[in-house]
């Protein structure tokens, strides 16, 4: 594969629903991109769907299991796609997928899964409790 070429759509079609590119900032003592920002961008997507299902404001409860596979660099064209697994009463499960777009030496693209998480968020009113989730058809 050759920079002209497109890199194949590891969503298989669908759009993430958050893209970001890391910068120098976001990097560990070693050059890597930090963990820590990527679960924040992480946690950003999964709220995203979250609060699209919950048709209002969520609040994350729980970072449930993230799993690092492989780095993510600095010039990466990172894509988060997160899909809601569970519904509860007032909680919602988000599986979150981390991929990442590179050209390691220039020439050759590679996509990466680089990260994967399942989060739970919470639904909360404007007193900031738990309220119900509402039917998936309301
Ligand atoms: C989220 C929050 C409002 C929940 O309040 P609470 O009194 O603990 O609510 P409940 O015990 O009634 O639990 C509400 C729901 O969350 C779920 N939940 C609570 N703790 C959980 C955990 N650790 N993991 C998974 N789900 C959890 C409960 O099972 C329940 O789900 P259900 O209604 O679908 O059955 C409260 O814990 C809070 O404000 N936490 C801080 C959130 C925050 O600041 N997040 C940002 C962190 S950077």
């Amino acid at each position: 594969m050759t920079p002209e070429d497109p890199v194949v759509d590891p969503g298989l079609g669908r759009l993430p629903v958050l893209r970001v590119v890391p910068m120098p900032a976001d990097t560990n003592v070693a050059g890597d991109i930090f963990g820590g920002w990527i679960l924040s961008q992480i946690d950003i997507a999964g709220s995203v769907v979250a609060h699209r299902r919950a048709q209002g404001r969520v609040i994350t409860v729980a970072v449930n299991a993230v799993q690092f596979h492989k780095p993510v660099f600095v010039g990466d064209l990172v894509s988060f796609y997160a899909d809601v697994v569970r519904v509860g009463t007032t909680s919602l499960t988000v599986d979150v997928i981390v991929y990442a777009e590179r050209f390691r030496d220039g020439t050759h693209a590679e996509c990466v899964r680089v990260t994967e998480a399942t989060l739970t968020y919470v639904a909360i009113g404007p007193d900031r409790r738990p309220r119900p989730v509402p039917p998936n058809d309301a």
